[in-house]
């Protein structure tokens, strides 16, 4: 596959979306536009945003300023968890999104978490969302099994993605099974795992082996079981290394070595941070947007 050509994935309703996305979590500020626009002009389409990172107008902004049309951009952004539970009042936080953003709709709309008793509700809001025309599919991140059953019980659209926390060091398996026998599409948030998985010695001599970074052998480990990844990057060598991932293949044996480094533990802050609400061992702290 030539290097500039980017893998598409069809969702459930038919979408198309590239399965290699550019994640805006943690620019500064005031490098977000400009890093965008690079990022774009280094030949990514998909964009991951959300109201809770505080830079949908810096994102909007650099859409603009990378002189491609919108129409060619996969634009994602996510609902923030305060404005989660109430029809009208997640409608309009969202329409306010689409100012910030600077368009009049986003490619894939995500429920941020599971927030606890909120999430049926604001997913009937996603679904006229998506009747209206303002999202060309929705979804959700951070659902596990029993939130995707309860969701699923109740929904007249099925969601059509799950961003989850995916990488050498966390793989969800239940999660994983499920979306993939139900047509949900997985995509891999912290794909990179942060950046923590890139000096392990396991990824670094495969890496070695193909003459390849261990950031491109981890991706190209989440590709080759269908996921969509969306690394971040605020340098330019690694935003075209991270894209550069369609040129080699890893054997089973590979696979099966780094899927061997799981230790199902989630992100640093992840645990600091349990936004859904729910009572049973999760607070119900929920973050301002841009607070990290
Ligand atoms: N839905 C959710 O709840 C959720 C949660 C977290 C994240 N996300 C999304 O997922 C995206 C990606 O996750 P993430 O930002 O946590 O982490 P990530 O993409 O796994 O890793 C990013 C880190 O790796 C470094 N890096 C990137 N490419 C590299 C390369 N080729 N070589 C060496 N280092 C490299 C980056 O540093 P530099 O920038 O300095 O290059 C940064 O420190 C986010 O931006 C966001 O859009 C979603």
């Amino acid at each position: 596959m030539n290097k500039n050509q980017q893998k598409l994935i069809k969702l459930s309703n038919g979408v198309e979306m590239p399965q290699i996305g550019f994640g805006v979590w943690k620019i500064p500020f005031n490098q977000t536009a400009k890093t965008v626009a690079n990022a774009i002009k280094n030949n990514y389409r998909l964009i991951d945003t959300a109201k809770q990172y505080g830079n949908e107008e810096q994102v909007g902004q650099g859409i603009k300023e990378s002189g491609i049309d919108r129409k060619q951009i996969f634009l994602t952004t996510k609902i923030f968890n305060g404005d989660q539970g109430n029809f009208d009042q997640l409608r309009n936080a969202f329409n306010g999104q689409l100012k910030k953003l600077g368009t009049d709709h986003v490619d894939l709309l995500l429920l941020h978490w599971p927030v606890f008793n909120k999430y049926i509700e604001s997913w009937r809001a996603l679904e006229a969302i998506y009747n209206d025309g303002q999202a060309r599919a929705i979804g959700v991140c951070n659902f596990d099994v029993e939130h995707l059953k309860d969701l699923m019980d109740h929904a007249k659209i099925m969601p059509m993605i799950n961003q989850i926390e995916f990488n050498p060091h966390i793989h969800q398996p239940e999660t994983v099974a499920f979306c993939q026998d139900h047509h949900i599409q997985l995509e891999a948030w912290s794909p990179l795992g942060n950046g923590q998985s890139l000096s392990n010695p396991v990824i670094s001599k495969i890496a070695k082996k193909h003459e390849k970074s261990p950031a491109q052998v981890i991706l190209r480990w989440e590709l080759q079981q269908g996921f969509i990844v969306i690394p971040k990057s605020v340098h330019e060598e690694r935003m075209q290394e991270n894209r550069n991932v369609y040129d080699f293949e890893l054997d089973a044996d590979e696979m099966e070595a780094i899927a061997m480094l799981d230790e199902e533990k989630h992100s640093i802050w992840y645990d600091k941070y349990k936004w859904s609400g729910n009572p049973n061992g999760r607070d119900d702290y929920i973050a301002k947007p841009g607070e990290f």
